[in-house]
């Protein structure tokens, strides 16, 4: 009996924890966003930069499922940390884009930290 609630104990403490490493997830549908709380401070700035700058064309929405299914919805690619750079300069090489090549090098690594943290269990 004892070695049960052991192990269950032990069970929910992994649970929590990698609950905790993962990003979160905010809204539903065109409000959907990454929580601001699942980052650290000196993410914050890139965070909104992303929230500013790449929703001209679509929303949110369209990063976070490719985030959390590791696939890019539109085109069904691969969206894992070494695609992320050429989705960035993709997006960057649309007309109009309204960015610059620092404000995508910020995003990229932002996402980088994204899936890194989603990817440890
Ligand atoms: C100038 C308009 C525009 C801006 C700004 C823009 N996007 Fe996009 N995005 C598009 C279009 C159009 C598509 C449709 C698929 C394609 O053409 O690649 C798309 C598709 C996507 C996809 C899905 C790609 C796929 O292959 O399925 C992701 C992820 C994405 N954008 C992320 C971003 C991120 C992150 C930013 C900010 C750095 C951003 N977008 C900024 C226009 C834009």
């Amino acid at each position: 009996m004892k070695k049960i609630v052991l192990l269950s104990a032990l069970i929910l403490l992994v649970a929590s924890v990698n609950a905790d490493a993962r990003i979160r997830i905010k809204g539903r549908g065109a409000a959907m966003q990454f929580d601001p709380a699942s980052f650290p401070p000196n993410l914050q700035a890139s965070l909104q930069l992303m929230n500013r700058k790449c929703v001209k064309c679509h929303t949110m929405e369209r990063t976070v499922i490719a985030v959390l299914t590791g696939r890019a919805p539109i085109t069904g690619q691969r969206f894992e940390r070494q695609a992320v750079k050429a989705y960035g300069i993709k997006m960057l090489r649309k007309p109009n884009s309204g960015m610059n090549k620092q404000d995508i090098r910020e995003v990229v690594v932002l996402l980088n930290y994204i899936l890194e943290q989603n990817s440890k269990w």
